[in-house]
């Protein structure tokens, strides 16, 4: 797989008016399920696994993850059995109908739907024990592929070409990919991560792998928490495509670069300054985020 990923500058009269450069850098492009940061947390996780012996990687997401479409895809693509720790009993009667599950089921992923409860017991070494004797020995992701392998991973997505933007900005989860940023960014750069959900155990979590200081989340562009979207972020996120061309996820991507440009026109960056944005994919939650705001009669994002 190509590991090099293009730079794509935005043109957009408010850049213009604030002179202010925005890049995108379009690691959506690696792999339409594989993309992003998901490919980059895989890449040394894969070659560990391979390398203990295991034959199956077992890991835990909710019902959009892109994390869970991934793990199914890499697994099948590079020889794994792959099992899927799903929250939500609930979904044990539909899951058909989601489009990210039914994918991950198609690529050989087998799913077990858990009770909430039992999800918060995902990190819990006992519970762990117990999957292993139900499954068998395997390679084991957490939530959202965050571990020191996928931080590793992610220092790679900076590179020399980068060294010109003096801010580095990311959507952030659990933080793997933005302390993977950190960790490679330069001593003239700093570091914007704009969480896509609510919660103030992320500084903590990200300090456990990020070894460098010039960094900073921006935590107010996180429109109600993960996975909740607003009619003004999703009219944004059709806008900026068709402006530019460049497809954005609602759950990550959308409100990054929403809140970028809500910073640009609040004169946060000073004229001059070289924003470089990471492009970190979940493009195939665009489908099941349409089947939710069809149900509530929200418009929808444009495929
Ligand atoms: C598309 C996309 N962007 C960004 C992130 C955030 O990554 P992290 O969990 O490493 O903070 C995720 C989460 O998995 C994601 O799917």
């Amino acid at each position: 797989m190509q590991e090099k990923t293009i730079h794509q500058e935005i043109s957009l009269p408010l850049l213009t008016e604030k002179q202010v450069s925005l890049t995108i850098k379009r690691e959506d492009l690696l792999h339409p399920l594989i993309s992003g940061n998901k490919f980059r947390k895989m890449k040394y996780n894969l070659i560990a696994a391979k390398s203990k012996g295991f034959d199956t990687l077992l890991t835990f997401g909710g019902a959009y993850s892109n994390h869970i479409a991934a793990t199914a895809y890499a697994g099948k693509l590079h020889g794994f059995k792959t099992i899927g720790i799903i929250r939500g009993e609930e979904l044990s009667k539909k899951w058909e109908a989601n489009p990210t599950l039914k994918l991950a089921s198609e690529h050989g992923m087998q799913l077990k739907f858990i009770s909430r409860e039992d999800y918060r017991d995902k990190e819990n070494p006992s519970y762990l024990k117990k999957l292993q004797r139900e499954f068998g020995s395997c390679h084991m992701l957490p939530e959202g592929g965050t571990n020191a392998l996928a931080v590793q991973g992610c220092q790679e997505i900076l590179t020399h070409e980068d060294a010109d933007f003096g801010v580095i900005c990311c959507a952030v989860g659990t933080g793997g990919t933005l302390a993977g940023i950190i960790n490679a960014s330069h001593e003239n750069q700093h570091v914007l991560g704009f969480p896509a959900v609510k919660g103030d155990f992320l500084t903590e979590d990200i300090c456990k792998f990020a070894s460098k200081g010039r960094w900073k989340l921006i935590t107010k562009y996180h429109f109600g928490g993960y996975a909740k979207v607003s009619t003004e972020l999703i009219d944004f996120v059709n806008d900026f495509r068709q402006k530019t061309q460049i497809p954005l996820d609602p759950i990550y991507t959308g409100k990054m670069v929403f809140g970028i440009l809500d910073l640009v026109q609040q004169d946060y960056f000073l004229p001059n300054t070289k924003i470089l944005a990471i492009h970190t994919g979940g493009l195939q939650g665009i489908v099941g985020m349409n089947i939710l705001l069809k149900k509530n009669n929200k418009p929808l994002l444009n495929l």
